[in-house]
């Protein structure tokens, strides 16, 4: 078969990889990987329960312990007891890399009390009916109350602190009335909550990428997390910087680098089509449907590899995706970048510490959940950056 243009047609990979190890049983990883992603649990550590933890890119977060773009992301304090989505492709990804406390279950069909205690609470709530880009039916679509099931967890188990992670947009629609209602609906259970809209590369991602992070604190805590500085303000590392090693890969040599959609060319189109990449800018952002737009390589004539998407979300190359491309690209496109979500977790991480010994010395806790005022951190920016 022949294109248009006379060139061979390239044919997708029709067998899929098959991986020896994921993530967490890569001996090349055992230097500097968390405990916990085999299974060991460390006394000292907080524990964290996840909720609609997807393959596990918030959960990496958390669990730190991994290497990108040159960079070591040093282990953090904490231990996940529990993972769980209602996808069976997420579960399998994230029991592959991370460990086998992922599990399987529609959350709307989970009472609260089958879930185990933890100091923290983290949850990526869907986000299809908050985002710019799909249908905007807030409240009314099929997935826009699942944050009610974090509500349900912060009555029945009081965690410490909530991280809540979702679109930028959620602020946005019907002029932030519908933020409004889950910070009142999360505030009313006995919390205090700060939103943080982070833009990705000023922490370090060559990937356009803004996220809205609801963190909140038991109302018996004192302070507050501090918003993460940005790391790399003025200078983003660049799309050709991060994806250079790759380009004259082809094979399986690095995990799911012989994953991609076949395409002929790149268009022009406005951020529709297959729009290529700028080399020197950070890449445009990786979606969970990638068929439609803008994965294109920013030299090579071909659409960015499965790999490659997954090195923009800053995914370490052991991180493997076991599945199809679209499956695969889903789970990537759904996910936290592991090194923003990172920074999030090491403020957390400040933060517990701290407020552990200060409430142990100074007795700094409220009686009442009205003493510390609450802080907004919105900086809701004029535009949307989200392709
Ligand atoms: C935005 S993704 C979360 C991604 C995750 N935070 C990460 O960093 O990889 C939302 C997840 O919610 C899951 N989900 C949707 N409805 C659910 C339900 N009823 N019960 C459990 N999980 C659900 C989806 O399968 C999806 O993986």
């Amino acid at each position: 078969m022949r294109r248009k243009d006379g060139k061979p047609k390239r044919k997708a990979r029709r067998t899929l990889p098959e991986y020896d190890h994921g993530f967490g049983s890569n001996p090349a990883t055992s230097a500097y990987r968390h405990p916990n992603c085999t299974g060991v649990r460390t006394r000292d550590h907080w524990t964290v329960l996840s909720l609609f933890s997807g393959c596990g890119g918030l959960d990496l977060s958390f669990l730190g312990g991994f290497r990108v773009y040159g960079q070591t992301f040093e282990s953090l304090p904490f231990d996940i007891l529990e993972a769980l989505d209602i996808s069976e492709d997420a579960v399998g990804c994230h029991q592959l890399n991370l460990g086998s406390h992922a599990r399987c279950v529609d959350l709307t069909d989970v009472p609260p009390a089958a879930l185990p205690q933890a100091d923290v609470l983290i949850g990526g709530f869907p986000c299809q009916d908050f985002s710019s880009s799909g249908p905007k039916t807030g409240f009314a679509g099929d997935r826009g109350q699942l944050y009610r099931v974090l509500v349900e967890y912060m009555e029945a188990h009081r965690p410490r602190v909530v991280v809540a992670e979702n679109v930028p947009y959620l602020a946005r629609l019907r002029d932030g009335e519908y933020l409004e209602t889950i910070i009142r609906e999360f505030e009313q259970v006995g919390y205090h909550f700060d939103v943080w809209e982070l833009y990705a590369p000023d922490y370090g991602l060559p990937q356009s990428r803004r996220r809205l992070f609801l963190v909140g604190v038991r109302n018996d805590l004192a302070g507050y997390p501090r918003m993460p500085e940005p790391t790399h303000l003025g200078k983003h590392l660049t799309i050709a910087e991060a994806l250079a090693d790759l380009e004259e890969i082809t094979d399986e040599r690095v995990a799911n680098q012989s994953q991609y959609f076949v395409a002929s060319r790149a268009t022009s189109g406005g951020g529709q089509g297959d729009h290529r990449n700028l080399p020197d800018k950070v890449a445009y952002c990786i979606r969970a449907n990638a068929r439609g737009r803008i994965q294109f390589h920013h030299r090579l004539d071909r659409r960015l590899t499965v790999r490659e998407c997954a090195r923009l979300q800053s995914f370490p190359d052991e991180f493997v995706f076991p599945f199809t491309t679209q499956r695969n690209l889903t789970l990537i496109g759904n996910a936290v970048p592991p090194i923003l979500g990172y920074r999030v977790a090491q403020s957390v991480a400040d933060f517990l510490g701290s407020a552990q010994s200060s409430a142990a010395i100074h007795g700094e806790t409220r009686a009442d959940g009205t003493g510390v005022a609450i802080r907004r951190g919105y900086a809701i920016q004029p535009r949307l950056f989200e392709f």
